[in-house]
């Protein structure tokens, strides 16, 4: 098992480019299940949900190829194979496979879904919408059994704006007979680029992007070639690593569009940015403002750079509060931030951040995705050399971290854990 190390203080600049959306790749994946003939996907990033997914589809009978990220699957001799155990467990974005094997076989069996522990993560909207296609929907023993005569169009209202019931419910309804209404659904960018492929598929999709989308089912989809979007996470995290440690960086491959919330933020803060068609420049910020964030669905603050923004708060001068109104416990970096001398306490859904601080380097540990990007970028900060353990979570969504680091002029490296340290991590 390998930790990162990071030494501090280096000053960043250069370029950096962003890879494809991991939150748009965990469902373009699965989506090729519904087609009858080869899908090529374009520009997937080099992360481990990608690699698991492409087991998952190669477990249930398809064909994959995957080269310098791009992957052409061909779904025709896929089965309706019960995935109750194993891979499935990996990573949340696993719940897509019901919506796609459903729409295809009428039927699946899907082991509940892992990933990033941030407070409870119910399904329930994504159920509720399959059971008003006509689907029966069971508990047993961890997996969800789902099974349907045929798939009937419905009008459904998400009780909660959900980026992942929006997508799984449209996943199910292209093959369903008749017209799907989904309302109060998420709009978030991913949900547009999935829409996208299915259409290019042969679906017939209305008004992705907005809070009502409409699908009139078909008979047959068939395969395509998509070209996925840029990760707007990822382009904000190196944003915000071009405020905290930059002299100036240029992010380039992404659409300033689906970050207006951050640009503002760190415009907010004093932060340089310039944007044009697909590249962003962050320039260095005479002195830091503190700010307060809350985060909201999209177009609102995304809460995945809620983590990564917490790191940049300690250097800003002043008192800065960042709620997360979408998970009650996404707050696991906080302690990990304090033993690198950052002054923040949580109350509640609220993190209260005071500033400025120097942070000092610490081993520290990520417990989830976005607390290994917050992590990454206090190490960047701090004074003296940081090492983070529960790197697999970083792997899980960031593609060449220590390359694109390292390209910018940081000193960040993978080293493999000693068998003590092991032992300490598993027992902590
Ligand atoms: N929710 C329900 N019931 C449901 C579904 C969601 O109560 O049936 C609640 C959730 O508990 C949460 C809120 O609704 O409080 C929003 O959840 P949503 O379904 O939108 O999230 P998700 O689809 O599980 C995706 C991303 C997350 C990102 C959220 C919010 C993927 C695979 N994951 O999760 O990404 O935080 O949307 O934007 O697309 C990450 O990339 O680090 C990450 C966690």
């Amino acid at each position: 098992m390998e930790k990162l190390m990071i030494a501090g203080g280096y000053p960043l600049n250069g370029t950096v480019r962003i890879s494809g959306a991991k939150n748009s790749a965990v469902a373009l994946i699965p989506a090729t299940i519904l087609a009858e003939s080869p899908v090529k996907i374009e520009g997937l990033p080099d992360i481990s949900d990608v690699q698991i997914l492409k087991d998952l589809l190669e477990e249930i009978g398809g064909t994959v190829e995957f080269s310098e990220n791009d992957m052409t699957v061909d779904p025709s001799s896929m089965i309706s194979m019960p995935l109750p155990n194993g891979k499935v467990k990996k990573l949340r974005a696993s719940y897509y496979l019901m919506g796609a094997m459903l729409g295809r076989f009428k039927k699946a069996v899907i082991g509940l879904p892992g990933g990033c522990h941030l407070g409870p993560r119910p399904i329930d909207q994504h159920i509720k919408g399959f059971e008003a296609l006509g689907a029966r929907v069971t508990n047993e023993q961890g997996a969800i059994y789902l099974r349907a005569d045929e798939l009937r169009g419905a009008r459904i209202y998400l009780d909660v704006v959900s980026v992942g019931a929006t997508i799984n419910i449209m996943l199910a309804a292209v093959r369903a007979k008749g017209r799907t209404i989904i309302e109060n659904a998420a709009k978030e960018p991913e949900i547009i680029d999935v829409a996208t492929l299915l259409t290019n598929m042969g679906a017939k999709i209305k008004g992705a992007g907005t809070d009502v989308i409409r699908i009139d089912g078909v008979d047959h989809l068939h395969g395509c070639q998509h070209t996925i979007i840029p990760d707007r996470i990822e382009a904000g995290t190196y944003m915000i690593v071009g405020a905290a440690a930059g002299e100036g960086v240029l992010i380039d491959n992404v659409i300033p569009h689906h970050l207006e919330s951050l640009i503002a933020k760190l415009r907010e803060m004093g932060v340089q940015i310039e944007a044009n068609d697909d590249q962003v420049f962050v320039g260095p910020a005479e002195k830091m403002k503190a700010v307060d964030i809350k985060t909201l669905v999209y177009p609102g603050f995304p809460t995945d750079l809620q983590q990564p923004l917490t790191s940049l708060l300690t250097g800003a001068e002043g008192t800065s509060m960042v709620t997360d109104t979408i998970y009650s416990a996404r707050f696991k970096h906080i302690d990990e931030l304090r033993r690198m001398n950052a002054n923040i306490k949580v109350e509640g859904r609220s993190a209260i951040i005071n500033g400025p601080v120097q942070l000092q380097g610490a081993k520290v540990k990520a417990s989830d995705l976005r607390a290994g990007a917050a992590l990454v970028i206090a190490g960047l900060m701090a004074e003296g050399v940081t090492e983070v353990t529960g790197l697999e979570h970083i792997d899980r969504g960031y593609s060449h971290l220590v390359e694109k680091l390292n390209g910018l002029g940081a000193t960040i490296w993978r080293e493999e854990m000693s068998k003590e340290e092991m032992e300490q991590m598993k027992n902590a």
